[in-house]
């Protein structure tokens, strides 16, 4: 009953389970990949990097998130790089490469209830013909051997699985990836349809029984809080399947904290899964730090539990998914919303968030404009199951720049007569929650955070903690470690692997690309052995400016090793070629040879060595890129092995 007190500003809000309950909570979620977003934290040295995962996934730690969605490799740029497939080829199979099978078994450790949801950006290009569906079934096996190879070598259970990241989604393809799954003995994965927007779907599972009975969840992006009509009638489940990317300081963690709450309140959606889970690439890669934390210095062992991590906690700690909402949540009547769960007995966790306008936008979508009273009296009146509740537990947090105050245990509220009063302050988050928890024991400081080390060398010749080397992230193609049993000079090289385009989610460059260091390099010496296998052509690259969907505009000093019959090496300002410095011929042999490469970059000066003889030393040459990575890369889809690879300081 909503009682009208007579002190005039005391808003009363009553949570009670008579009269039933709302949907059903299926948890808060962090997302790796879309694209290769985790690529630096597996090679972190322990014990930091262990303290990072128990930040993300231990329970009632850090994040404690509920939810891992990752990226199904597909060979292709997404976002911060582009991920290896399982498949590079119909023939091939290997579910051991990348980090993301490792990242998953990681959050199990922690945490054996995490739910799986897994999603392609892009697909190895054999899957279809520049987009996957001309063959559903073809698409379908590709997809279920994911999840087929996630239980047989790693154990991992799957739990959803999305279409093709914000791309047309096909229905005749959704119902084939049900049968398949089924035909598998995966029936109990979910299908999450389209991660992408809310309207087309909603209106074709209204439209198409059939397909409404092989869709289980809705799941849009970047909702802004709300879902349409059209969805709700559907019946189905919806989540904000991917949301937040926005800068992981104070005002991202009050994006966070608002639309966690407010995705339910105002659309109904009962899963937030943040894009992205943690920000583990070069700082110079697109969407810097949009991560629910940082951990990009795998060589100082640096890392930062930004402030989203304890925006998460208020909610995570304190629930599981399988709870429910209450029915009576909604706006606080002086800006701000309220959220109660039940886990259907006589548990209930409350969170409310009071954040403003100002210091909550997130990345998009635009935020209409809106007041939140600086302090707002609020009264609670508990009823049901609730009814006898005498005490709750409280945690604090005040997101709001070198105010901030996270996670904090505050002494219990006293419910009398079923009833509390608080006064809701602006930027503040709280939990009031009959969950009893100790403050987490949080990890000693991580180590000074520093740049890259100088010199720096790689033979290739491992153990790796992943497929690929550490601390390069490719950008197009993939570079694998490999083995070459016919060589014992280079028995153990890096090898870019791709040899057909990629089914793509962005725009690759027409070369492939793998970065490394610090994108403030400007003086430097880069250089490299490598052996083109067949034919094409392969470079080495200093001051790289980019990466990400922007890649095919790289700028920086580029060196190429050609097989061409005018020219076979030349020195670009591009990626493209675009822009020759200079291009001659050497007396060699470019096919099945091993050469070794190095490029010079000082001030205005460039000069290149080919197996120690230099080839031009340029002065006073206008550089469109002054500073950047190092980085190696393949002329077109070729295979090319890498060796030695080193960078230091120019002398
Ligand atoms: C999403 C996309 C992600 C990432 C993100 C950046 O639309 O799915 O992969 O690019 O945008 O905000």
């Amino acid at each position: 009953i909503l009682a009208v007190l007579s002190t005039p500003a005391a808003s009363v809000y009553t949570l009670t389970d008579s009269g039933g309950l709302g949907a059903r909570f299926d948890g808060v979620g962090g997302l790796s990949g879309g694209g290769a977003t985790s690529r630096l934290l597996v090679s972190y040295p322990e014990p930091y990097r262990s303290q990072i995962l128990d930040y993300l996934f231990k329970p009632n730690f850090g994040a404690a998130l509920q939810i891992l969605k990752v990226e199904i490799g597909g060979d292709a740029q997404s976002t911060d790089g582009s991920e290896p497939s399982h498949m590079h080829s119909a023939a091939d199979r290997n579910y051991t490469r990348g980090y993301e099978w490792w990242l998953m078994r990681e959050a199990k450790k922690r945490n054996p209830a995490v739910r799986l949801y897994a999603l392609p950006w892009a697909f190895p290009g054999w899957v279809g013909g520049g987009e996957p569906y001309p063959n559903p079934g073809l698409t379908a096996a590709y997809v279920t051997s994911w999840i087929l190879g996630a239980k047989t070598v790693h154990n991992l259970t799957i739990d959803y699985v999305g279409i093709w990241n914000e791309k047309e989604y096909d229905v005749t393809y959704i119902k084939t990836l049900r049968k398949t799954l089924d035909d598998s003995g995966l029936g109990h994965v979910r299908i999450v349809a389209a991660d992408g927007h809310w309207l087309r779907i909603s209106e074709d599972i209204l439209a198409d029984p059939e397909l409404a009975k092989v869709v289980d969840i809705i799941g849009a992006h970047y909702p802004g809080t709300n879902s349409i009509p059209m969805a709700r009638q559907t019946g189905k489940t919806l989540w904000a399947s991917e949301d937040y990317s926005t800068f992981n300081d104070p005002t991202g963690a009050s994006c966070w904290a608002r639309i966690l709450n407010q995705n339910y309140v105002n659309g109904h959606m009962t899963s937030t899964i943040a894009w992205n889970l943690i920000a583990s690439y070069y700082d110079n890669l697109p969407y810097h730090r949009d991560g629910l934390m940082t951990a990009n210095q795998p060589w100082s062992g640096h890392y930062e539990v930004s402030d989203p991590i304890w925006a998460t906690a208020h909610t995570t700690h304190f629930t599981s998914p399988g709870w429910q909402y209450l029915k009576g949540v909604g706006h606080l009547d002086g800006g701000g919303s309220y959220v109660a769960l039940t886990d259907g007995k006589e548990g209930l966790t409350i969170v409310i968030e009071a954040m403003t306008h100002q210091y909550s936008q997130c990345v998009r979508p635009l935020l209409p404009p809106y007041e939140v009273k600086p302090g707002q009296a609020a009264t609670f009146q508990l009823g049901g199951a609730f009814e006898n509740i005498t005490r709750l537990h409280v945690w604090y947090s005040k997101l709001i720049g070198d105010r901030t105050v996270h996670f904090q245990s505050q002494d219990d509220k006293i419910v009398s007569g079923g009833k509390f009063s608080m006064e809701v302050a602006e930027n503040c988050l709280y939990t009031l929650t009959t969950v009893k928890e100790a403050p987490p024991k949080i990890y000693p400081k991580s180590p000074a955070s520093a740049p890259f080390p100088l010199p720096y060398k790689d033979k290739f010749d491992g153990p790796a903690d992943s497929s690929e080397a550490p601390y390069f992230a490719d950008q197009t193609g993939v570079f694998e470690l490999y083995v070459n049993e016919s060589s014992s000079d280079h028995s153990h090289t890096l090898r870019q692997n791709i040899t057909e385009r990629p089914i793509v989610w962005c725009n690759d460059a027409d070369s492939t690309i793998s970065v490394i260091g610090d994108y403030n390099w400007s003086n430097v010496t880069v250089s490299c052995d490598l052996m083109v296998e067949s034919g094409g052509g392969a470079f080495v690259a200093a001051r790289v400016d980019r990466g990400g969907c922007g890649v095919s505009q790289a700028r920086g000093v580029f060196f190429w090793l050609l097989e061409d019959d005018a020219n076979n090496w030349a020195v670009s300002s591009d990626i493209d070629r675009n822009d020759i410095l200079g291009q001659g011929k050497v007396n060699a042999t470019i096919v099945g040879q091993w050469h070794k490469l190095s490029i010079f970059a000082k001030g205005d000066s460039i000069a290149g060595s080919l197996n120690g003889k230099v080839l031009f030393d340029i002065t006073d040459v206008e550089l469109p890129s002054k500073k950047g990575f190092a980085a190696i890369g393949t002329l077109g889809l070729q295979k090319v092995q890498f060796d030695n690879f080193s960078v230091d300081k120019a002398k």
